[in-house]
């Protein structure tokens, strides 16, 4: 089986009985893939981002069970070591695993987003929480306008929201 497909497998193990929970990645990894590949994402880095988008709430079960709160600040504890030990029983490699360790525990920060990996999965995550959180279009058009910079994951909001967007801004 391809590694890829290994993690899908095993998130969803992880997450077992929690259908919310499977569903809200699944969506976020086709996005992040999607957006990856149109943007011509060198091979390793799109690994990293696929790996990524599956496992990025990867903290949210061990919060609730510690904290009782999927808070960002907890899933930055939380997540990357579960994330490592389920990558290392895998068999990646140790940059892979600390990339996405790091990508785990920074996906909710939003004001220092430098490198491709990390702008992808954030604007895969919340073209899925968009529709989840049921954002008014006002809101979404300004996460647009703030947060997204990839020409492909822009085309994917207004695709997807656009017609909302201009319906509630009249
Ligand atoms: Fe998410």
């Amino acid at each position: 089986m391809e590694a890829i497909g290994q993690v899908l497998n095993a998130m969803i193990e992880y997450y077992a009985g929690d259908v919310r929970r499977v569903n809200h990645f699944l969506k976020v990894y086709g996005f992040a893939k999607a957006i990856g590949e149109a943007e011509g994402l060198e091979q390793e880095t799109q690994k990293i981002l696929e790996v990524a988008a599956l496992t990025h709430d990867i903290g949210i079960k061990n919060s609730e069970i510690k904290y009782q709160s999927a808070e960002g600040t907890y899933q930055q504890l939380e997540g990357p070591p579960e994330a490592r030990k389920l990558l290392e029983r895998l068999g990646f490699h140790e940059p892979l695993i600390a990339r996405v360790c790091w990508l785990i525990a920074h996906h909710h920060i939003y004001d220092a987003i430098t490198e491709i990996d990390y702008q992808i999965l954030v604007e895969a995550d919340f073209l899925v929480n968009a529709f989840e959180a049921q954002l008014s279009g006002p809101a979404i058009q300004s996460v647009r306008d703030k947060l997204f910079r990839t020409g492909t994951g822009t085309q994917l909001l207004n695709t997807l929201y656009g017609g909302r967007i201009a319906a509630e801004s009249k």
